[in-house]
Order: C-alpha cells, then structure tokens, then sequence
C-alpha cells in the first residue's frame, strides 16, 4: 500500500466514532496499514492531545468489545493527530495545507490524501470549495481522493447538483461515493456465488424464479439521530441505497470481467429497468417516535416501508420483488429470500402450498449464511415431506468477517472503485425512489415489536404470497 495522509473531517462525530475509527483500528491489529500512514482529525471544538487520544481509545473499546488490544488501540493514537477547525472558514484550509506541505517535506516523498468527509451533507459543497480554493484538490505528485457517504442529496434533483458540484473539483476516478452495504462481505459473497459456481446461476431466470423478497429489519428505534432521520425516513435512509445495492447483486447480469466499469454498468442496468406502480408502497412510522430526541412533533416520518417492484431486464422480466424495511420491528435480520416456482406437475401435494417452495436464502446478518431451503422425505414409513435448511455458515470458517469499511476504505487507498457508486448509479437509485413519491401516501403508525402495518401484509397478500418470516434456526452458535 502507498503511504497516505487520511484527513478525517468530522473526527468527533458518530461516523468516524463508530465505524471508522474501529476499521482502521481492525486494519491495525491485522497489520494491513503501513508505517507510513497518517490520520488527521478535524472537528469544531478545541480537543487537547491527550483528550484526544481518550477519545479514540473510548470509540475503540466501545465497538470492539471482543478484540480490543491495548497495543494496537495506542499504535492508532500515535498516528491520529487532531485539528481543530470550522469547515466553513478558510483559515482552516489554510492551516491543513500548511500542515500537509510540512509533511511532505519531512518525509521527503510524494503524500497521498484521503479526504473522508464524515460531517453532515449540508457541508459537503462548503468544503468541496475550500479543498479547491486553497489547492488541496489538485493531486502535486501523489493522488488526491474523496470519500463521501450517503445521504448523497435528499431526491434525483439535489443529487444531481451534488454530483455536478462534485464533478467540478474532482475527476470522477477520485471520488468514492460509500454505500456501506457494498463493503459487506455478505454482498460481495453474492457475485461469488451467483458466478465462481456453475450450478446455481443458471436458474436466477423469470421461469424459475416466483419472486424475490428483501428484508431489513432493526429492532432498535433511531437512536440519537432525530435530526437526520426525521428529514430523511426510512425509504430514503436505507431504501434508496442498500436496499437496491442487495437486489442489484442478486439479480445483474455476469459482468464481462470484475473491473468498476463493468460491475457498476451491470448493477445499473437492474436498477434503470426496474418498472413501480405508486400504489405499492406501504410507509409506517412506530408508536412513540414522535417523542424520540430531534423529532419535529407532528412529524409524518416514515420508519418503515414495504414496496414492490417488477424486474424488467430480459432474464428476469416480469419477477417482482417485494422490500420491506423499517426500525422498531419484531426481528433485526437482514436477507434476500429467492422464492422458487412451485414443480408444475406436483407429485406431493405438500409441494403445492406456499411451504414447499424452494427458497435461496442471502443472510446478510445476523447467522450469515447462504441457506436453501428445500423438501427431503420425513424419516419413517410414509412418503411426506418436510422443509429443511441446506447451509453455508460463515461462523463455521476459520476466517473473521472484515467490517465494510475495512473493506471500502482498503480499496479507496487502492484506487479500486468497483464497490463504490458512481453519479450514474446515485440518480438511478433516486429517480427510482422518486417515482413513488409522486403520490402523496399515508404514514400509517405501527406498534414496537411488530412487523409494521398491516397494510404491509396485504401488498403482499393481495398477489397470493405472504412476506417470509426470517428464521432463526440456521446458523446459530
Ligand atoms: C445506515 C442507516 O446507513 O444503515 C441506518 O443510516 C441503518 O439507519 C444502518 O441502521 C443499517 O446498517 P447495518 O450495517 O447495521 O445493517
């Protein structure tokens, strides 16, 4: 790896807290990093040196229970410096500049930057201006990059000018735009399995396939982030981005070969042809949100939605696909159940009912797996059957699962964009949103603990099918 100045700006914030302070710590512990790495933290507040180094050590032992090494807990703080600074005054630039130029000249070498923009969205073209203003977008001798994570504008209009801005100041190949989903490694695992296997690919085709249904379900509510989520919502917050990410992988064609170009023509492909009718989409809001931190009284948020759509690409023309997802729900697991067409000349009857139907399950979390779950004969004199799970547990590899961010910062400091969206990807994802929104629709409450409203059952019911209820039987310790 190249050595590299990561420029975090939003240092104190949940973000960089939460999830990327640990993944470079996880990178540590792993010894993936090099020597020759530098963090600098940036937030508003004066933050002396040690407190700063507390404050990294405190994200550390708080997310990562488990693994938690003193050594390499202290190997981050030595290499993680802070500057203190408000994003939208010059001056800041200024002293970063000074500071990245001093760098150079002690190490004597080329510095590569990682800007990685963790603050809120309403900043990012502030900063975007100042990168430029004072040079810093302009790689000299190294390569200058972006991280940028969702929400990535508020509908197709506002991220289209995001990404006009963006493509002001950057080339399009210096900007990683992060959808957390696509780091996972149970995502990735898809392609893998979908193309390294010749057994199962053949059959993703509209004459097996019945439909296809996408869960995400949390059982915790939204936390601290009223301020956010009351403006965004469910349907933006994870519909919009990761929902779409998993059935793009499940269902895209092979790509001629791994490269950006290729993988991301193929995700969007799904994404463009999917075809909606605004009539199906069910939103929900929990019982009691209304009085969580930093939500509007009154709100009409939606915490929970269930959509449908109808994949129209030549392969699987015609299959639908149902989402759901939301906060506060009965379960938290996240899947893609793959629901196969029942045999057309069923030679048991117990095949004909909804429970003899195949299904290929795409655990994401919890119990990561790939499971099938099919028919075998019930032991004993008669002929009945029964469903079982058939199961790939990744608890049973000897291998951890790397954190997505892990996984996504790794390959920024590559260059490797192929898990990252591009402009193109972002609008498709928005303008597919977009078109549901056309309609004014109801946000009906549900209660904590169920799976949201009733409505949500008859979307699918009214096609004959019911939402699957994950099952927590495969894959457990
Ligand atoms: C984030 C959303 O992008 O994804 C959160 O903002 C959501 O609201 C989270 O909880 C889910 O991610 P994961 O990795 O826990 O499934």
């Amino acid at each position: 790896m190249d050595p590299f100045v990561l420029i975090i700006f939003g240092i104190s914030g949940n973000l960089a807290q939460n999830k990327l302070l640990p993944a470079l710590y996880d990178m540590i512990n792993k010894g993936i990093l090099t020597d020759q790495i530098t963090i600098l933290g940036s937030a508003r507040k004066p933050i002396g040196e040690q407190e700063f180094k507390e404050l990294i050590i405190t994200s550390i032992k708080n997310n990562r229970t488990d693994t938690y090494d003193i050594d390499a807990a202290k190997r981050l703080t030595e290499i993680t410096h802070y500057i203190q600074g408000d994003l939208t005054n010059a001056d800041f630039y200024s002293r970063l500049k000074i500071k990245l130029d001093n760098m150079k000249k002690n190490n004597e070498s080329c510095n590569n930057h990682m800007y990685y923009l963790a603050t809120y969205p309403n900043l990012y073209s502030t900063i975007f201006k100042y990168l430029e203003s004072s040079g810093l977008n302009k790689p000299d001798c190294g390569w200058v990059r972006l991280m940028i994570e969702k929400p990535l504008g508020s509908d197709l209009n506002s991220a289209k000018i995001l990404n006009k801005t963006l493509s002001k100041f950057f080339k399009e190949n210096q900007i990683f735009r992060l959808d957390h989903y696509l780091g996972k490694e149970t995502l990735q695992n898809i392609l893998a399995f979908r193309f390294g296997n010749e057994l199962f690919d053949p059959l993703i085709r509209n004459k097996y396939i019945d439909h296809i249904q996408i869960t995400s379900a949390e059982t915790l509510g939204i936390l601290d982030r009223g301020l956010y989520y009351d403006q965004f919502g469910a349907l933006k917050d994870v519909g919009q981005n990761h929902l779409l990410q998993m059935l793009a992988f499940m269902t895209m064609d092979m790509p001629k070969n791994l490269s950006n170009l290729e993988v991301t023509k193929e995700r969007l492909n799904v994404i463009n042809q999917l075809t909606i009718n605004p009539n199906n989409l069910i939103l929900g809001q929990y019982d009691g949100y209304q009085n969580e931190l930093n939500v509007k009284q009154g709100s009409d948020t939606n915490t929970f939605f269930a959509l449908k759509t109808t994949l129209n690409h030549p392969r699987l023309k015609g299959v639908p696909v149902y989402f759901r997802a939301g906060k506060k729900l009965a379960q938290a697991a996240t899947e893609i159940s793959v629901v196969f067409k029942p045999g057309k000349h069923p030679l048991f009857d117990q095949r004909t009912n909804n429970n003899g139907q195949n299904v290929l399950i795409f655990r994401i979390q919890p119990n990561e797996a790939i499971v099938i779950k099919m028919l075998i004969k019930k032991p004993g004199k008669s002929m009945q059957l029964k469903p079982v799970f058939m199961q790939f547990c990744y608890r049973n590899l000897p291998d951890t699962l790397p954190d997505p961010y892990e996984n996504l910062l790794l390959d920024a400091l590559e260059g490797d964009q192929v898990f990252f969206n591009n402009a193109a990807e972002v609008e498709a994802q928005w303008k597919f949103i977009g078109k549901f929104s056309k309609q004014k629709h109801p946000v009906e409450p549900y209660s904590p603990g169920s799976w949201g409203p009733e409505s949500a059952v008859n979307l699918i019911r009214s096609d004959n099918r019911e939402w699957l209820e994950p099952s927590m039987e495969f894959c457990q310790t």
